[in-house]
């Protein structure tokens, strides 16, 4: 499963990247409009650090206007991916975009039935928001696993891309699921590395190689 990580800050994304585990990255205009600096330009450096694909989302909510902000997003790198939101404009916008060679990845689904619609259209991605879900007392990974399971009837090419992770359970459960996809906030990446077992462990490992050498010594 590949692993994105979900922040518009460069200095995040060259953090975890020198993990050497980051796959790609998802952005939103919440999260751009916190950066300083030209959007562009932030997205250009978030694929030049990458290297692999780098979500960038339309604003525009009409048809026309998708359009023209998706083949600009689409120009600033090879490795960008539009993303439309899962309205009957941003399908249509996906299928066009699609159909010129964008990749596009449809966001803000919260059903199997608009997941249906986005593989559709042709999309090369589509986000479940899991934890919006789980917010209101939905349970996102029942989303996922339908969507797994009506994918592989299929066999739909749009990769299952499991978004607004909260935890590392999230990421657990979309890599049991068999999802293509997790991206998860910088804090989440960073939990997955996690367990007091491994600290006390390796503590003990060292303290004992110690002694040993003072006793050689
Ligand atoms: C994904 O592409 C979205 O940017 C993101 O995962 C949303 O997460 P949130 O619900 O934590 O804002």
């Amino acid at each position: 499963m590949k692993l994105f990580v979900d922040t518009g800050s460069i200095k995040e994304i060259e953090t975890i990247a020198a993990l050497g585990i980051l796959d790609g990255v998802t952005t939103n205009p919440s999260l751009l409009a916190k950066e300083p600096g030209d959007f562009r330009q932030n997205l250009k450096r978030i694929c030049d650090i990458v290297k692999g694909p780098v979500s960038g989302e339309v604003t525009a909510t009409d048809f026309a206007g998708m359009l023209q902000q998706g083949r600009d997003i689409a120009k600033i790198d090879p490795h960008m991916v539009v993303k439309t939101p899962l309205t009957r404009d941003g399908i249509r916008a996906c299928k066009q975009l699609s159909g010129e060679g964008i990749r596009v990845n449809v966001t803000l689904c919260f059903t199997p039935a608009q997941a249906l619609l986005a593989a559709k259209a042709g999309a090369s991605y589509v986000s479940p928001f899991v934890g919006r879900l789980d917010d209101i007392s939905t349970n996102g990974m029942d989303v996922v696993r339908e969507i797994v399971q009506i994918f592989d009837n299929y066999e739909f090419p749009t990769e299952i891309l499991v978004a607004s992770c909260r935890h590392p359970i999230h990421v657990v459960e979309a890599a049991r699921l068999g999802a293509d996809i997790a991206t998860c906030p910088p804090a989440v990446i960073e939990a997955l590395f996690n367990h007091p077992l491994t600290n006390i462990g390796l503590e003990k490992f060292l303290k004992d190689w110690e002694k040993a050498q003072a006793i050689k010594a």
